[in-house]
């Protein structure tokens, strides 16, 4: 008996089914009230009392086997088949969802719009840089702590010390290398840093560096320049302070707030109730960067100033979260689709 068990399994399984006629007969043979299985079943009775259990169990396997194959072979050939005439071509076709632009491309393109309708040209920089345009020419000295691992991404290229750009400052001195003054230029562009990631913090982020070189540049167009950018990206009402500060490349130096957008001045847990927000440093540039630059100091003077992309992307969209903004969630991404 169980060797007959075990033949049938076999023939089962061997059993091709190709059509709805085939799976009749297989189930006429097999599951039909005059099929195999009945009979098997019937001649259990005369199976010794002693391997009844055993024979009914391998019996109810086999009928397992034979119906499974039976159902699946139904659900495939009963499946309705798309043919020609069951194809509604005049149905309208479903929209395809429309992406959104990355908030910090977003604010980009808003700066570098500001800066343009002013006369500044948009310059850019390798991300790889040596120690000379990251540091040494913007007047970091030898022992400065941002030249540290701890704050900087150092890596080998063919053998020689390379650092991952600290700041889009470095593309100052490339443009001043290569151009002469007047230079009136901004550089955006991605810079990396040895940071733990959290909400407050990242290990690469994004700025824009200003620059402005010519006879005669004063402090005071530096504040005016700043002031128009804050008024058009902020509003007419937004109003700025300066804040004395240090930068190796800039003499005299400077932070900037600007006026809380969000409480209108009037003090929230966005400007920890002071009114401003900070959004930038800024300074003359230092005679001594100019010269490493090759452009002559006592003709030429000029104001430089680097800012934050996801620090004002936070401000005008009340985005917390650093981690937003490369984690990719298109819950997150989704609501900025219409925005230009
Ligand atoms: N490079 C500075 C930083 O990464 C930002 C900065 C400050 C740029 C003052 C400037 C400047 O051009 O004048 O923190």
């Amino acid at each position: 008996m169980k060797d007959k068990i075990d033949s049938i399994i076999e023939e089962i399984n061997q059993f091709s089914i190709e059509d709805t006629q085939a799976l009749e007969k297989f189930r006429i043979q097999y599951l039909g009230t005059k099929g195999l299985l009945k009979d098997l079943f019937g001649e259990l009775k005369s199976v010794p009392n002693e391997e009844k259990k055993e024979v009914g169990l391998l019996l109810n396997g086999l009928r397992t086997i034979a119906e499974e194959k039976y159902n699946t072979f139904k659900e495939t050939l009963d499946a309705p088949k798309a043919t020609a005439s069951s194809i509604d071509t005049s149905r309208p076709g479903e929209d395809s969802s429309v992406g959104s632009r990355h908030p910090l491309m977003l604010v980009r393109s808003e700066i570098i719009e500001i800066f343009n309708r002013i006369g500044y040209t948009v310059s850019e920089g390798p991300e790889i840089e040596d120690d000379w345009h990251n540091f040494s020419a913007l007047n970091f000295p030898p022992e400065h702590p941002a030249r540290d691992m701890q704050d900087t991404f150092f890596i080998q290229n063919e053998g020689e010390e390379m650092a991952l750009r600290t700041h889009t400052s470095s593309v100052q001195v490339r443009v001043m290398e290569n151009q002469k003054p007047p230079i009136r230029t901004i550089s955006p562009g991605r810079v990396f840093r040895n940071e733990a990631i959290s909400a407050r913090a990242h290990c690469f982020f994004h700025q824009v560096e200003g620059l402005y070189i010519d006879k005669k540049v004063s402090f005071a167009d530096l504040k005016q320049t700043l002031l128009y950018f804050a008024q058009e990206m902020f509003g007419e009402k937004a109003q700025i302070r300066l804040r004395p500060s240090y930068f190796p490349f800039t003499e005299p130096s400077a932070e900037v707030d600007v006026s809380c957008s969000i409480c209108n001045a009037k003090g929230c847990n966005v400007c920890k109730n002071t009114g401003w927000l900070e959004i930038l440093g800024c300074g003359m540039v230092d005679p001594a960067v100019l010269e490493a630059c090759g452009i002559d100091s006592k003709e030429y003077s000029g104001f430089a100033f680097g800012m934050g992309i996801e620090r004002i992307t936070q401000l005008k969209y009340k985005v917390n979260d650093l981690r937003l903004y490369s984690e990719n969630d298109v819950r997150f991404l989704k609501q900025f689709t219409g925005s230009l």
